[in-house]
Parts: C-alpha cells; sequence; structure tokens
C-alpha cells in the first residue's frame, strides 16, 4: 500500500487511483476483521479523534464516532448548542481550541462550502499537527459518503475480491437534487475516476444543463487532476428514458434546507416525475441496486415499496461500509501524521 499523501480530506477531486485503492483494500480488511469477530483493534490507541459537528446529523457522526472507538482511540464530541459559540466564539477558534487540546482528527460537518479548507489553512498556519475530515460541507463535498457509495457499489458488482475496475463504462443514474448536493458532487469525483459513465436525471431546477462541464471545471486549491481519463456526465430530463438503460441509481434527497427560492412548483408533481417506484423500476430488465445516502424521504424521491421490499435496495449496506469506510480514513490520516 503507498504511503497516503494528504494531510487533510476536504474532497474527493484530490484523489487519485491510489488512493482510492488505499481506502477500499484497508476498509476491505477492517471488513474481514470484523466479520471474523475482531470489532476492535488498537490501531489508533492513544489518539484522539474529535467530532465537529454544527450542523445536523445521524449517519455520518455516530459512524465516525464508532469507527474512532473500533479502533481504539479516544473520542470527543462538541455540541454546539451548549457550547462557547453561544457566547461569540468563533468556528475557526473553536478548532484551534480543540487541537491546543491534543485532537489528532477532527471530523467536521458544516453548513458552509469550503470551510474546512479555511479552517485547516488556520491549523497549519500555526504548525499544528491536527488533520481535518470533511464529514460534509455546504453543497461542495462529502468525501467518505462518495467514498462508502462506490465501495457499496464495488463490493455489490464484484465477483470474488473488490475490484474497483467493475465500475469500468458502469452507467450510473443520479436522480435528483443534484445542485444542492454534496454527496452527488463526491460521487460523480469518485465514479467517474473509475470509469463510470453517470447520468444525472432531474428537472432544470436541480440540474442545470452546466453540470456536463463539472469534471473539467477549474477546482479550488488544486492546480491538476490527479486522475487521467473520467468518465463522462450527460443529463437526462426524463427518469422513464434514463432508468432503462442505468447499471445503478442513486436517489438523492430533496435538499429543502440549502434552497433559497422556490425551485420546485409542486413536490407531488415532482414526484410523479422523478420518484423512485417499482413501477419505474420494471423499465429496467435488470435487478439494479438502489442506493440513497439518507436521511430519506418517503414517497418524495422515493417510495416505501422500494426501500422497503426491492431486493437490492442498499441504503442499510451504504450505512454499514460507512463504518469500516470511516476506519480506513481515521486510520490513514495517522499514519500520514506519523510519518512527518
Ligand atoms: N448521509 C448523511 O450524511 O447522513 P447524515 O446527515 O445523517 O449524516
Amino acid at each position: 500500500m503507498q504511503i497516503w499523501p494528504h494531510k487533510h480530506i476536504h474532497t474527493l477531486a484530490n484523489f487519485s487511483i491510489e488512493d482510492y485503492k488505499s481506502v477500499f483494500e484497508l476498509a476491505n480488511r477492517f471488513d474481514a476483521l470484523k466479520n471474523a469477530g475482531t470489532k476492535k483493534i488498537p490501531a489508533l490507541q492513544g489518539t484522539l479523534v474529535t467530532s465537529l459537528f454544527f450542523e445536523a446529523s445521524t449517519r455520518t457522526k455516530n459512524s465516525f464516532e464508532l469507527a474512532a472507538k473500533r479502533l481504539s482511540a479516544d473520542i470527543q464530541t462538541f455540541a454546539p448548542a451548549s457550547s462557547s459559540l453561544t457566547k461569540g466564539e468563533t468556528i475557526i477558534d473553536t478548532a484551534i481550541t480543540y487541537s491546543a487540546m491534543g485532537a489528532d482528527t477532527l471530523v467536521i460537518r458544516h453548513s458552509s462550502s469550503y470551510i474546512t479548507f479555511e479552517i485547516a489553512k488556520k491549523l497549519d498556519a500555526i504548525n499544528s499537527r491536527t488533520s481535518i475530515l470533511n464529514a460534509g460541507d455546504g453543497s461542495h463535498s462529502h468525501p467518505s459518503q462518495g467514498l462508502l457509495d462506490i465501495y457499496t457499489l464495488i463490493k455489490f458488482f464484484s465477483k470474488k475480491s473488490l475490484n474497483p475496475e467493475v465500475l469500468n463504462s458502469k452507467n450510473i443514474l443520479i436522480i435528483g437534487d443534484v445542485d444542492h448536493s454534496r454527496v452527488a458532487r463526491s460521487n460523480i469525483w469518485a465514479l467517474s475516476a473509475f470509469g463510470a459513465d453517470i447520468t444525472l436525471c432531474g428537472p432544470k431546477t436541480l440540474i442545470p444543463d452546466q453540470f456536463t462541464n463539472f469534471l473539467k471545471t477549474p477546482v479550488p486549491n488544486q492546480a491538476e487532476d490527479p486522475v487521467k481519463s473520467r468518465g463522462s456526465i450527460t443529463i437526462s430530463r426524463s427518469l422513464e428514458e434514463s432508468i432503462k438503460i442505468a447499471d445503478a441509481v442513486i436517489v438523492l434527497r430533496l435538499q429543502k434546507e440549502r434552497m433559497m427560492e422556490n425551485l420546485l412548483s409542486n413536490i407531488n408533481s415532482y414526484s410523479l416525475d422523478y420518484g423512485l417506484t417499482l413501477d419505474k423500476l420494471t423499465l429496467n430488465s435488470k435487478e439494479i441496486p438502489i442506493l440513497h445516502p439518507g436521511p430519506i424521504n418517503r414517497g418524495i424521491e422515493i417510495s416505501s415499496e422500494v426501500v422497503d421490499k426491492y431486493p437490492n435496495c442498499l441504503i442499510n449496506n451504504q450505512v454499514a461500509n460507512g463504518i469500516p469506510i470511516r476506519m480506513a480514513l481515521l486510520y490513514l490520516l495517522q499514519k500520514y501524521n506519523e510519518q512527518i
């Protein structure tokens, strides 16, 4: 396995194929250990993981905390409502404070896009050793979710041993609110790195035409793309058409909390056109895998029947896979810190 090259994890835009493979191989090893009955290992004993969630979370927060516990790290949890944020302390000063307490990794979720870059820059400027792990920033990036989604698909398609190349030329359909979705952006970086062709399906208000240029748009703080050749992005306005040729589907939550204007005239008509139902799935001749990052809006972007009855609905697999993926990320950041 390569020497891990990133002190901080903000985005998948700067992940090389080797980076992805390091994460997936390690996650697979942690998974195998758990399946053999070893849930907890002393790999990060004596280290401190601090979770700074300024925005609500069920899956990401708890699975990062569980991942840290499974690696025997100490875990410190920040609660914004009872913290000195309420006295006017800034987010940056909060992060500096936890770094001064000895945090090896700060796992950060916040509603502002790119804020983890700002925090990391400040910490690096004061020679802090603390790593930053982005757990979702605004609509920009959610790298651990992107990794666990792609890991879930690779596990599904791999015949025997885990093989990321199985994604090459697969048509992956992402349905819904792409414009507000940090998950969609992270999925697009990861899927395209392994040669998957991505179809984005939804109305213009949620998927503007310029999304076809997403992978060619310059990325802040990055000179060049570490991945030489990527899969394509196509936009479709018809779910009935795009589902016919899909090899897998990722359904996105309608993110009403991030919609600054009324982008949908009618939620019912959105559900009729773009909500995933068992009927729409019959348009595809295969039993394709269905993913959703959660939390789900039942009956809006996905029907309860698909969630509860469709055999290849992998939502719970995604949640379970989040733990070994996050164990791998925490472990790799610690290894980076030990080598400098
Ligand atoms: N998928 C996801 O980020 O879920 P949470 O908001 O519950 O963490």
